[in-house]
């Protein structure tokens, strides 16, 4: 896959990421796909339009968690901030799986999205949540806390 010219990996990548039924198959795609926006690349506005999309779509349609959480992820890590409300929309709805919302919170951390902070709080401290959702809300509370008291910024992509 990482032979292919860029353009063509990249619908390769959408299409296996959309259509393939083996899991196993569409799970590294996600990592080849966030790839793609790396500088060496050279990727203009429409590959980072594109690979943010796919990104979302993964996270709200993949049928498995275990590649639908990846999505979130990507979108963190990739710094999507575009793609931050289906963060917060994912991390707060009960019908995805529980693998999925944690990596959703998580990825609200990656992005040090602060206004985030009462939504966070509520998820950490809502008895009807399981130990996954309150434990990631947890632990991205007092990370946001941290980053607050050293004066951070929103992340701005690069390393962590
Ligand atoms: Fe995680």
């Amino acid at each position: 896959m990482r032979e292919l010219p860029r353009q063509l990996r990249l619908t390769e990548l959408e299409n296996t990421l959309r259509y393939e039924e083996n899991e196993a198959k569409r799970w590294p795609c996600v990592f080849l796909l966030g790839e793609l926006i790396e500088p060496q690349y050279e990727p203009d506005k429409s590959v980072f339009q594109r690979v943010a999309d796919q990104m979302e779509w993964t996270l709200l349609y993949d049928k498995s968690p275990i590649v639908a959480h990846e999505g979130a992820f990507q979108i963190g890590l990739r710094n999507f901030v575009d793609k931050k409300q289906t963060l917060i929309d994912v991390s707060l709805n009960k019908e995805y799986h529980e693998i999925t919302r944690h990596e959703s919170i998580e990825a609200i951390g990656t992005m040090r999205a602060y206004e985030c902070m009462p939504m966070i709080k509520a998820l950490e401290n809502d008895e009807n949540e399981g130990p996954a959702i309150r434990d990631t809300a947890r632990f991205v509370r007092l990370r946001l806390e941290l980053l607050i008291a050293a004066g951070s910024e929103p992340y701005k992509g690069g390393v962590l």
